[in-house]
């Protein structure tokens, strides 16, 4: 049902300012907005603060095919990891042109550690089948990169970043972009821009045991449906294997970077059994999927919440210095890695699914974008290969980029309208708090534990049909009330996106990597290289 959060009414402050809204501060939207014209006046909507964001946690690094690799070999990891399934004309794209963003980042001054000979360090983490993940001061790659990033965006004069600021709804007309509606300092605000990036990121939140940070709630994502804009793929949720487990329930788990297995650590169940031998003979290195669904079964099995991560076949001194922001983490649980187990659950971690796009990040409705976690080329199949993500954030991004300045220069785009001639329809008068039947946070409560138990690493048909009847009513329920604040506009959001999810899920009828339905056959795929 398509059903605007809000309309532009005449209430609203008209921001006529500039050509390009980009939604979201993450890598994938910083990095597009450095890589368009200067001549182009961009504005950055970042929901939060600009750190506050995945791509400033990531950890392992960035998976690149430099100098003399083997490009081939990378592209088979990426297909085996994602079962055969990927967009492999995407897959290319990425591989072949990984060498150009590092080269990027470089100039814009983002120090990759390196040896002593000025070559690049490179790790291994699941499926890859050499050591190709560059990163930088160990094990805080993410950060290393979005420092660099924002200091160029804040010294670039054609950029504003808007914090604190809720996207909500794309205007569009007859599939030709127009502009978004957003919620600033108490005020409405309708940005007439010529052309839009969505790059809101993933969907963890949706989950009640995630890496991902508290905004990611798929809110770019169900704009993007509002609109008629196409989603692909939206089944493929990863669970990332190593979550530092924590009884309390909290917003988000710490991760336990993938490059730890890389480096050598095993999974060890309760008994302190080593047991991946069972599942796949990749072992700890085996891709996400099959990682995350052992340790589950191992959780059932032995009736815990948890296994282990046993790293302690290493001194202090190389595990402070390789890990050192997972090393003071563990510290601070208690945890000595060279002398502990680290207790870990899998969690919610990468969305492969989202806005479908197109190779240049083009989406069904002209010049409106979507790059980053929050769009789905394809490149990922049914299983991201480890720290490809970041690289897709770059490629795409610098894609999405190079297609607006050639659309810009042939004025393939609306001019800024007058508002009051477009006639838009109005929904939307106002937050009204009186006669407040919902409670919105039990709806994200309820939601997130719903979407934990069913569509998690192990899903049943049964159990998601009654989910999605759910999820069915409380979005009938919504809709037939008014908004109280942003809070409710994000939990609708994050049914709106549960629902397209588990519809989707239904909808596969077969079980291909992190989409495990019990009852549907296992597509027989050889994933051993
Ligand atoms: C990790 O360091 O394990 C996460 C990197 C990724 O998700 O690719």
């Amino acid at each position: 049902m398509r059903r605007y959060l809000v309309d532009y009414n005449e209430s609203f402050v008209i921001d006529q300012n500039f050509d390009v809204a980009i939604i979201g501060a993450g890598i994938a939207g910083l990095y597009t907005a450095l890589m368009l014209p200067k001549d182009l006046k961009i504005v950055i909507l970042s929901k939060k603060d600009i750190e506050d964001c995945d791509s400033y946690l990531a950890q392992g690094g960035i998976a690149a095919s430099i100098k003399n690799d083997n490009r081939e070999l990378h592209v088979k990891d990426t297909i085996n990891a994602g079962c055969y399934v990927n967009d492999l004309d995407a897959v290319n794209v990425l591989i072949n042109e990984s060498q150009e963003a590092i080269d990027s980042l470089v100039e814009l001054g983002v120090d990759f550690d390196r040896d002593s000979l000025g070559n690049f360090y490179r790790s291994l983490e699941g499926n890859h089948s050499m050591p190709r993940i560059l990163h930088v001061h160990g094990d805080s790659t993410g950060k290393g990169i979005m420092d660099i990033l924002i200091k160029n965006v804040k010294e670039a004069s054609n950029i504003t970043v808007i914090t604190d600021i809720f996207a909500m709804d794309v205007v569009d007309s007859e599939k030709i972009y127009k502009g978004i509606t957003a919620y600033h300092n108490d005020k409405f605000f309708y940005f007439n821009t010529k052309f839009c990036v969505v790059a809101s990121g993933g969907i963890g939140q949706l989950f009640s045991k995630t890496t991902n940070v508290d905004i990611l709630t798929g809110d770019g994502i169900a704009m993007a449906l509002r609109a008629g804009v196409n989603l692909d793929n939206m089944e493929y949720i990863q669970f990332h294997p190593t979550a530092f487990y924590s009884k309390d329930v909290k917003d988000k788990l710490f991760l336990i970077s993938e490059a730890v297995r890389g480096e050598g650590a095993v999974l060890r169940n309760i008994n302190e059994e080593r047991f991946m031998g069972e599942y796949d003979n990749r072992m700890e290195l085996a891709p996400r999927d099959i990682v995350a669904r052992a340790i589950k079964d191992q959780m059932d099995k032995t009736k815990t919440d948890y296994v282990y991560l046993d790293v302690t076949m290493y001194d202090k001194n190389f595990l402070k210095r390789r890990f050192n922001t997972i090393y003071s983490e563990c510290k601070s649980q208690g945890i000595e890695m060279n002398k502990d187990y680290i207790p870990v659950t899998p969690a919610a971690h990468y969305f492969m699914g989202g806005i479908k796009v197109d190779l240049y990040g083009r989406t069904n409705i002209e010049n409106f974008y979507a790059v980053g976690e929050c769009a789905c080329t394809g490149v990922h199949g049914a299983n991201r290969l480890a720290s490809n993500s970041l690289m897709e954030a770059l490629v795409f991004g610098k894609r999405a980029a190079v297609d607006i300045s050639c659309r810009m220069k042939q004025k393939k785009y609306l001019d800024y309208e007058d508002m009051n001639k477009i006639g838009i329809k109005t929904l939307f008068n106002g937050f009204k708090t009186e006669h407040m039947k919902i409670d919105f946070s039990v709806l994200k409560e309820n939601l997130k534990n719903f979407m934990e138990d069913t569509a998690g690493i192990v899903r049943s048909v049964d159990k998601l049909k009654k989910v999605l009847d759910y999820i069915n009513n409380v979005l009938y329920e919504i809709e037939n009330c008014n908004f109280s604040d942003i809070y409710s506009m994000e939990v609708y959001n994050m049914y709106q996106v549960s629902g397209a999810i588990v519809t989707s899920i239904l909808d596969s009828k077969a079980s291909i990597g992190s989409n495990y339905v019990e009852e549907y056959s296992e597509r027989s795929l050889v994933r051993q290289i």
